[in-house]
């Protein structure tokens, strides 16, 4: 994780360089510092906590000079104070990294043999110190940062500045994003484009291993083997202000709001002009002679590729391994001839998940990368994109995009269905019309945001929580799961309904609420029987189901909400929405900072 940004700027680079932070705060809130070069001098303010520190102590001791670096950290070596905050300098060098030095031991104990000491824990003063070594050695700061870069093990975006030299910025990639920025007598460099958006819309891409020099005038990259090499420089048409929070106290809440235009759009486009088909880039895989799909995610993305699973093998009887990323590319299992992979990710940076697609993109298989951000690392590198048009999502509990997901997943489905025989022109048809439902229904749930707010101030109250589903259910009472515990630091587990007799039920008392998703389907009288085996033994349970559903465990029940009646395959949709609300308002209740869970972040750019 942790966001970059470098600039040779025309203008005071200091306020340049915190809007860009801002952009990038998303990716780790730990702490945040700038070094900037004042008249050839190098000079940094750091601050621990959010970004609005190091706002206000700019603001209090101004850093002028249109040359500079800055960070914002999610911490991994050492933790979140100023010591460790980055930029960190060793004499005339200042560096900020995203990423994990994993030889970085090895490095300290041989500069500090040659007399060099260190102020923080981190693996980036390494960086800072092996480069001021070299400068020591009468290296020039190119030839320096070149040598420094050589003897980094591990993954890492850097950007460093030289005392002396308010004409130079040199940056390398390997592992961790990094993007250019061409201007007119001025350049920049960040960990993303948006970050860079409010500067220029003329940008590319550094690929691994590369490095580049930034001069006030231009950009000069070189490959891992020190050639130099050329980039396509792309135009991009980024929106400059990624979003606002609208009426809403907190992005999440915006986010959850917005699920039924988002998951439209989508829709709008995944299917044909005349609304009879799913189109979409993944048509031009033969999916007939396809034996099994392996679909690779972390997280919340997990849990849509575990809903994806069910439809997949429903609809289109298409026999799906669902992995994490983090197992998988270790495991580093055999994958069938000619079979397809598919990673899926918000992001498109999580680093376990582009492993995963590297792995497989090794073992000869095609590749499918499902992202939001379709300027990514994985959307360039997979073989096929597929976007799911969700939009920013700014608050780190991911919301619109797991929706967004589960809709660009299920249409996947249905196209394979088509593809393989499974289905024919009607039945796709359909699915089309099924899945064109989505917005309403989740509009209608939306509308129950008051019920939903009252049980969450009740669970706001609970030390620990458990989410309980079938079938369909089951991956999102784990997504419920996660968002409460993300969010509200409640304990919180999901389970099959199923499986708690083997082992969680000895969990059950009276302070522990139990969220039941359980709509009126074919697995409903499997899960009343198993609400009624926690129930009998003190279990507040809290029924999240249909009118059907409640009206038969009726008083039974702690609680009960009715969502809209709907196809079972679409009640992914609707049940998201209500997870998202209990956790969303007891976060709210307990006075957490929802947007901004302690110790995430939203971009996961290390293993
Ligand atoms: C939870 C959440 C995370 C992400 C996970 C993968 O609310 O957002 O679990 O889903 O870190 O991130 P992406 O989808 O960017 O690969």
């Amino acid at each position: 994780m942790c966001g970059i940004v470098g600039v040779i700027a025309k203008q005071p680079a200091a306020q340049m360089l915190l809007a860009s932070l801002g952009k990038l705060e998303y990716r780790g809130y730990d702490s945040a510092g700038l070094a900037i070069l004042e008249e050839g001098v190098l000079d940094r303010r750091r601050a621990v906590g959010k970004l609005s520190a190091l706002v206000q102590l700019v603001a209090d001791r101004p850093l002028p000079g249109t040359t500079g670096i800055g960070h914002t950290r999610w911490a991994t070596h050492g933790g979140p104070t100023e010591a460790n905050a980055h930029p960190h300098r060793s004499g005339p060098v200042a560096v900020v990294h995203n990423g994990i030095i994993e030889n970085y031991l090895e490095l300290k104990r041989d500069l500090a043999a040659a007399g060099y000491g260190f102020e923080s824990q981190t693996d980036t003063e390494v960086i800072a110190t092996l480069c001021a070594s070299m400068l020591a050695r009468g290296l020039s700061c190119e030839d320096a940062a070149a040598a420094t870069i050589a003897k980094l093990r591990g993954a890492y975006a850097l950007c460093f500045v030289f005392d002396g030299r308010p004409d130079l910025l040199i940056c390398a990639r390997r592992g961790s994003p990094l993007v250019i920025g061409l201007g007119e007598g001025e350049n920049f460099v960040g960990s993303d484009a948006i970050a860079l958006a409010a500067m220029t819309d003329r940008i590319c891409y550094l690929e691994e291993g590369d490095w580049a020099v930034l001069t006030r005038d231009g950009v000069r990259i070189h490959d891992a083997a020190g050639n130099p090499v050329t980039r396509e420089v792309q135009t991009v048409a980024l929106e400059t202000i990624i979003a606002d929070k609208g009426q809403h106290r907190h992005f999440m809440a915006k986010e959850i709001h917005e699920q039924p235009s988002v998951i439209a759009r989508a829709l709008g486009a995944w299917i044909s002009d005349d609304r009879h088909r799913i189109a979409c880039a993944a048509e031009a895989v033969d999916w007939s002679g396809i034996s099994r799909l392996t679909i690779v995610a972390c997280g919340t993305a997990f849990y849509a590729a575990h809903v994806a699973k069910v439809w997949m093998e429903r609809v289109a009887r298409l026999p799906v391994e669902i992995e994490i990323a983090s197992e998988f590319r270790y495991r580093e299992p055999p994958l069938p001839a000619r079979g397809v992979t598919m990673v899926v990710s918000q992001s498109g940076e999580t680093a376990d998940t582009l492993a995963a697609l590297r792995y497989a993109k090794a073992q000869g298989q095609i590749t499918l990368g499902l992202v939001n951000v379709t300027t990514s690392t994985i959307a360039r590198e997979a073989d096929i994109v597929l976007p799911i048009h969700a939009g920013p999502e700014i608050g780190v509990a991911s919301t619109k995009a797991f929706t967004a997901m589960v809709l660009c997943l299920s249409a996947l489905a249905v196209m394979i269905a088509r593809k393989r025989g499974a289905i024919d022109a009607a039945g796709e048809r359909a699915h089309v019309e099924l899945l064109s439902t989505v917005p309403r229904l989740m509009s209608e749930t939306i509308a129950l945001e008051g019920q939903f707010e009252a049980l969450a101030r009740d669970i706001a109250e609970a030390k620990d929580a458990l989410f309980l589903g079938r079938g369909l259910m089951y991956p999102l009472a784990l997504e419920g799961a996660l968002k409460l515990k993300e969010i509200t630091y409640i304990h919180a587990e999901g389970y099959a309904a199923g499986e708690i007799k083997h082992g969680p039920i000895a969990l059950v008392d009276e302070a522990t609420p139990i969220v039941a998703l359980a709509p009126h389907d074919a697995l409903f009288e499997k899960i009343a029987s198993n609400l009624r085996e926690v129930m009998g033994r003190k279990g507040r349970v809290a029924l999240i189901g249909d009118a059907g559903a409640c009206r038969e465990m009726g008083d039974e029940v702690w609680r009960s909400i009715a969502l809209p009646a709907a196809d079972p395959l679409l009640a992914p949709f609707l049940y998201a929405v209500a997870v998202q609300f209990i956790a969303y308002h007891a976060a709210v209740a307990k006075g957490t900072d929802v947007d901004q869970p302690r110790n995430l972040a939203k971009s996961v750019t290390v293993e």
